[in-house]
């Protein structure tokens, strides 16, 4: 028995070690073999937008986590919602002869000659969670399937109304917010929501009684939550001296933070004023305990852990002359070429399934949503 055992897992070492000299053969091809000696060991470098909103500090360190993992040394930095900040962090990165660089971007528009640095110095480019556009010198983007989000978040609106099932016909007040006019996934997030809410608001069974509709009207720079407070502020005394708010469509959860802020001023959540339904997204501790509280209507998860694995396997690939797992060719146009992407899948949240999606995953301890 115990030779036979033996007898096998030498076959079975001599078949892994042929599929091993097999795979060297294919790589030393494009010479990657002395890439690949390169690359581990070589400093990839993390441009992060803000320390602000707690999943970009984790993001930040589930992209070093894996990179290291992966036997690379890396260099993270925060551009403190900074555009100029940002560009020179990632000047200095490629000054600092890093072999790749993880870029999630503040202004969208605002890499264009960094990159061409970049890519002067061939050094590959993963553009992270948001695209970078107008710039050639983008080679892969990893995030989620932005138009979703926005579809959750819409359909979060219609349901809690009772607007989906036809149990109430309305009309119901809704107002709208978006994200920061320079990230690219705003317009996703706008039009997936928009997509879900514009029949109803055809049908007048939803009204914007502020009147604002446009993507130019509602958006939030940097998705700051004071901002939003304040324009929320402002809504209610324009639009609802009569009358009040049903529903308020948020796209991320520091946003809904203020919005909420604004309502509660203003005596919503008491029993004569319902707190309207409010959407959000990234699953943050502040608007778990608001869910629990019955305060936040929902949020969309998104899990982060995969995005940075997903962009740590990309930079591995890239370096190691590989091709990276995408799956999708065709949604990200940067306005210079369709960016190869890997999207993953949002998840909507609500006070129902928090616990198991967010929390039994250990995305979020247990003990920070009590
Ligand atoms: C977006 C991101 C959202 C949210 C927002 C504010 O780009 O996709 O998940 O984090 O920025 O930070």
């Amino acid at each position: 028995m115990r030779n036979r055992k033996a007898a096998l897992s030498a076959i079975a070492a001599a078949a892994s070690l042929a599929l091993t000299l097999s795979a060297c053969g294919q790589d030393s091809d494009g010479g990657s073999e002395d890439t690949k000696g390169d690359a581990k060991g070589s400093t990839v470098g993390i441009a992060m937008p803000t320390k602000s909103s707690e999943r970009w500090i984790a993001d930040g360190a589930n992209v070093e986590k894996n990179l290291k993992a992966a036997g690379y040394k890396t260099k993270l930095a925060y551009g403190e919602d900074d555009p100029d900040t940002q560009v020179s962090q990632i000047e200095n990165m490629i000054t600092q002869g890093v072999s790749a660089l993880i870029i999630a971007a503040i202004d969208n528009k605002s890499l264009d000659n960094v990159l061409q640095q970049a890519k002067d110095a061939k050094i590959p480019v993963i553009s992270y969670d948001r695209l970078i556009l107008n710039s050639p010198n983008v080679d892969y983007y990893a995030s989620f399937d932005n138009e979703k989000v926005g579809e959750l978040q819409g359909t979060q609106i219609v349901e809690k109304l009772g607007l989906k099932d036809g149990s109430k016909k309305g009309p119901f007040n809704v107002e709208l917010f978006a994200g920061s006019n320079d990230d690219n996934n705003t317009q996703y997030f706008f039009n997936g929501a928009m997509k879900v809410l514009q029949p109803y608001i055809d049908k007048k069974q939803l009204v914007v009684k502020s009147g604002q509709t446009k993507l130019t009207q509602v958006t939030t720079l940097r998705w700051d939550g004071g901002t939003a407070q304040k324009r929320m502020e402002e809504l209610l005394t324009a639009a609802y001296r009569k009358g009040k708010v049903d529903a308020v469509l948020s796209p991320y959860d520091g946003i809904s933070i203020g919005i909420l802020s604004a309502l509660k001023s203003d005596d919503y959540g008491s029993k004569s004023k319902p707190m309207p339904v409010v959407t959000g997204q990234d699953a943050e501790v502040a608007s778990l305990k608001s869910i629990k509280a019955g305060e936040q209507t929902a949020t969309v998860f998104k899990d982060t852990r995969e995005l940075a694995k997903v962009a740590a396997n990309m930079v591995d690939s890239v370096l190691n002359d590989k091709k990276p797992e995408i799956n999708d060719t065709k949604s990200y146009d940067n306005g210079s070429k369709v960016v190869p992407a890997y999207l993953l899948t949002p998840v909507s949240v609500d006070k129902t399934n928090y616990q198991k999606v967010v929390i039994d995953s250990g995305y979020v301890k247990a003990g920070a949503v009590n």
